[in-house]
């Protein structure tokens, strides 16, 4: 069946859930509280870089079966389901969840809501959040208790959110006992035969932190080994190729390197530690502050072995890095490593030129002090030492021999270990990785 639907936040989740499910062929109003970025989203104009997102937009407007707009009186009007996308950013005041951005929405819907609707989070949140939002609908709905709420959590990768939303690993639905269920199959029904895991709110908003606090385990896990490895003299990338054999382990996010950045798996954690702190169960997560120190320590990793490059100071010192967004193919840079590395490295008085192939206009508008190459043979010329700190693809097929020709110095430091140690130190670089001999 065909639903009516509003998407409430026009961020990354936001956007993307609007538009896919137009594609599944449900009518969609997109809700934002930034003016701007509505107009520019009616134009068809994408203030994100994703890939297929742009398109499956501008089609979907073009088909009329989506729009955007900024009002939640008429939001409430248009639909019966009420996705809830908002940020979770952290507080900056602690590790927890800002939620402001989540109960103010409510909050703008809720006295609008006069039949029976379903309102769906799918934003990352606390254990608990949902128990307080359905109580707080209730309140303040004139539909009542018919106002329902359900726990959907997300699970998209930048980079791959159109495909991670239409043919997702697994559906979660937190639902109480009523209409939540049977609605949200049916709405998700044009995705096809979707593992789907019905359960309380509670679990369904678990199971997201928990996702997440597993993939952070698992990259410091591995960077964790990669300290040994350097001391040892021994070559992580050959033995998480070993460890991937192995059907339990799984050869997935055991790249070694600098480590986890982005607008999730940092802030999640923290998160997830601070709320079981409240719940009491603090000693349970203990690990999850390994988890968050190996992972920073990566970044100091990084600086140590560039400055050993140039002879123990940067200053005065040319120094070329390569990638200012938290992972290839995206241009987020919240949380960045690279951008981290570069940061430090300025502080210690390098002359940093960083180049990236989408991140460039939001690195400048963060740090406005660091300067920025069109190329990364324009951020080579002249270097003394040369940082990889994100994976592009780009970066990784750069022709040693080329290169060399820029800078000053032929040295090296692989941030993510996807060079070819052998095809660089035969250019006659000095290589250097975390991890690697
Ligand atoms: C993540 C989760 O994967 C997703 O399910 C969740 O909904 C949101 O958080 P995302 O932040 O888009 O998605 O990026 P992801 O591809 O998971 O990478 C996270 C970070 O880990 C990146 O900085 C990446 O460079 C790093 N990483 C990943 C590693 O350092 N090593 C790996 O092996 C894998």
């Amino acid at each position: 069946m065909r639903h009516r639907l509003t998407v409430i936040g026009s961020g990354y989740l936001g956007i993307t859930h609007a538009a896919c499910m137009a594609e599944l062929g449900h009518e969609v109003l997109g809700l934002d509280i930034d003016e701007d970025r509505v107009r520019s989203l009616n134009q068809g104009e994408l203030p994100i870089h994703e890939q297929g997102l742009g398109e499956l937009l501008r089609r979907n407007l073009a088909a009329g079966r989506l729009r955007f707009g900024t009002d939640p009186k008429e939001a409430a009007a248009f639909g019966d389901l009420h996705f809830l996308c908002l940020g979770t950013p952290q507080r900056k005041d602690s590790g927890a969840a800002d939620l402001s951005q989540l109960d103010a929405a409510v909050a703008a819907l809720a006295p609008h809501l006069d039949r029976p609707c379903l309102v769906v989070g799918k934003s990352t949140v606390p254990v608990g959040t949902a128990e307080r939002l359905a109580a707080r609908l209730t309140e303040l709905a004139p539909a009542g208790e018919a106002a329902e709420l359900a726990w959907n959590p997300e699970f998209l990768r930048e980079g791959h959110a159109v495909e991670d939303t239409l043919s997702p690993d697994r559906i979660v639905l937190g639902v109480r006992p009523g209409r939540a269920e049977g609605l949200l199959r049916d709405l998700y029904g044009p995705l096809g035969d979707i593992p789907t895991v019905v359960t309380d709110y509670a679990t369904a908003e678990l199971v997201k932190t928990a996702a997440n606090a597993f993939l952070a385990t698992k990259i410091s896990y591995i960077n964790a080994i990669a300290e040994v490895c350097e001391a040892a003299g021994a070559d992580v990338v050959r033995l998480a190729e070993a460890l991937g054999h192995d059907e339990r382990i799984g050869r997935r996010f055991l790249a070694a390197g600098l480590g986890f950045g982005g607008g999730c798996l940092p802030k999640d954690i923290r998160a997830f530690v601070a709320r079981a702190e409240e719940l009491g169960t603090g000693e349970s997560l203990e690990f999850l502050r390994q988890v968050d120190a190996i992972n920073l320590r990566r970044r100091t990793r990084a600086v140590d072995h560039a400055r050993e490059l140039v002879a123990g100071s940067f200053a005065g010192r040319k120094v070329a890095v390569l990638g200012a967004a938290f992972k290839p193919e995206s241009d987020d840079i919240r949380d960045s490593p690279a951008l981290d590395v570069a940061a430090a490295i300025a502080r210690e008085g390098g002359q940093v030129s960083v180049y990236d192939p989408a991140a460039l206009d939001n690195a400048r508008k963060a740090f406005p002090d660091l300067a920025y190459a069109a190329s990364a043979a324009e951020a080579a010329r002249g270097a003394e030492v040369v940082l990889l700190l994100t994976e592009w693809r780009e970066f990784v097929e750069l022709d040693p021999a080329a290169l060399g020709q820029e800078v000053a110095v032929r040295a090296v430091v692989d941030g993510r270990n996807v060079l070819d140690p052998a095809a660089w130190r035969a250019a006659g670089w000095t290589y250097r990785s975390l991890g690697r001999r």
